[in-house]
């Protein structure tokens, strides 16, 4: 069972939950919704991405609307930003919510006051503009969200979010598939409950579950998409509060996963399940060249008892509801149906053998290491790192400014977890002392990874970008419950 600390920060009221149906597999499915693309706008070299947080709502469900946070007019989610490698950028943000937020690019490769932790705060009613970077990540996918120390929880839960690609020479040479909304696809998997009583019909209950009963992929309930007859490649966020995914294709398919969180793999790897925590990025391709136009084809999560998945596993309860059940938590249930259609002029058919040629920190420059045991002071405690939960006046780390250092995040015996960390892309070098029990799919650059329970995960990372005590990088666990709990901690690079 997930430890809860519960947070009521946000004051939605507790009510009854809407009634199970009958199966969670839909007899019919809505349009997936692809996010529109936000490439900025460039005056003098410098290309600027204006993004406002807004109160929006969406008809999830028959009767009431929910309220929901969207960016830039979208009721839930926002555009997909649209970066260089090399150029340089900057970020502003206006919030028209009624209350605080901020936002951080996560994965993006900035300094401190660019990075919009919890001390970067837009005020409601303001705006924020950043200074100019160079956009220094791979090709990749990464995102943007709120992380307002105890608000992130709730941010997310309404909608706000979105997609950040970046784009390089490296991976322009190559020949995949790259036609955004066509065989290029953002995925972003999160599940929501909804409430039916009080005034307020279908409220998001983020006071009182991390747990969703429906499956939202981009947002969207029950959805499917039409995909060409040819190599497609999906680009999947877990953008859950709390769930962790076993992705699969309903008739057993093997895919390839490209790259991840930083940047493409060496080479493709073959998988047919594919275990992704809360925070992490997967881009697969999928092969659609030998189905028949008209057919269809499931994107699944396995969670249930005959995955093979261990205790710890978030989702893997046995409950339908209550604070540590759902109604698609220990089961199969489907992410996106797949409607093949045609394929289209210049399709890629063909899976390149090699990717990129990765350079990673070099072990033997190690200066520093450090270990962060996730620990709890017994059931119902929040989750804290070495025993100290997360405080803004507290520097937890200092790191000196390009230096190489190893940490080991210990995950502890109660459950698993997702962690991350700001400024850095990473390496991730053992599981449990072992760099041979590192998946070949989490080979490449990282920033977010799963800690099974009762298991250790290595990292070596070049710490390059600085962070002072006024905007200090973050490290936490991406179930957002947990790091608004206190599972996070904060350092300085100097
Ligand atoms: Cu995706 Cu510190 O966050
Ligand atoms: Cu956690």
């Amino acid at each position: 069972m997930s430890t809860s600390a519960v947070l009521v920060a946000c004051g939605g009221s507790s009510s009854s939950t809407t009634t199970p149906p009958a199966s969670t597999d839909a007899t019919s499915y809505n349009t997936l919704w692809i996010p529109p693309l936000l490439p900025g706008v460039t005056v003098s070299g410098v290309t600027t991405y204006e993004l406002t947080l807004a109160p929006s709502s969406v008809q999830f469900q028959t009767g009431a609307k929910t309220a929901t946070y969207g960016y830039n007019g979208n009721s839930f989610w926002g555009p997909t930003l649209i970066m260089k490698k090399g150029a340089q950028a900057r970020m502003q943000v206006k919030n028209s919510l009624s209350e605080d937020t901020t936002t951080h690019w996560h994965g993006l490769l900035v300094p401190g006051p660019v990075d919009g932790g919890p001390h970067q705060i837009v005020a409601a009613g303001s705006s924020w503009l950043t200074d100019a970077f160079t956009v220094k990540n791979n090709a990749a996918t990464y995102w943007y969200h709120p992380h307002l120390h105890q608000l992130t929880q709730k941010q997310l839960t309404l909608g706000a979010g979105g997609f950040i690609i970046v784009q390089d020479d490296e991976e322009a040479a190559l020949n995949l598939p790259r036609t955004y909304g066509t065989d290029d696809i953002p995925l972003m998997l999160t599940s929501r409950r909804f409430t039916t009583t009080n005034s307020v019909a279908n409220q998001f209950q983020y006071a009182v579950t991390a747990y969703g009963d429906y499956m939202l992929t981009n947002g969207v309930m029950d959805a499917q998409v039409s995909l060409p007859k040819q190599l497609v490649r999906l680009r999947v966020l877990n953008g859950e509060i709390e769930r962790d995914y076993n992705l699969g294709f309903g008739d057993g398919r093997t895919f390839y996963v490209i790259g991840n969180d930083g940047g493409l793999l060496n080479s493709p790897v073959a998988l047919t399940r594919l275990i992704m925590a809360p925070g992490e990025r997967y881009e697969i391709l999928v092969n659609l060249s030998g189905d028949a136009v008209g057919s269809t084809l499931d994107l699944k999560s396995y969670n249930g008892a005959d995955a093979g998945l261990s205790f710890g596993f978030a989702g893997l309860e046995n409950a339908t509801g209550g604070e540590f059940g759902s109604l698609i938590n220990y089961k199969t249930f489907n992410i996106l149906r797949i409607n093949v259609s045609s394929a289209t002029a210049n399709a890629v058919t063909a899976l390149p053998s090699t990717l990129v040629n990765n350079t990673f920190p070099n072990a033997a420059n190690t200066t520093q290491s450090r270990t962060l045991n996730i620990t709890a002071q017994g059931p119902g405690a929040p989750f804290t790192f070495n025993n100290v939960g997360f405080n803004m006046n507290t520097i937890n780390q200092t790191v000196s400014s390009g230096t190489t250092e190893s940490w080991t995040v210990s995950g502890g015996n109660i459950f698993g977890h997702s962690f991350h960390i700001h400024g850095v892309q990473f390496k991730i070098t053992a599981r449990n002392g072992s760099s041979s029990a590192v998946k070949a799919y989490e080979s490449g650059w990282k920033d977010t990874f799963y800690v099974p329970i009762n298991e250790n995960v290595s990292f070596i990372a070049k710490f390059e970008e600085a962070a002072g005590s006024a905007y200090p990088f973050m490290y936490h666990c991406h179930m957002v419950n947990h790091e608004d709990a206190g599972l996070m901690g904060q350092f300085v690079v100097q």
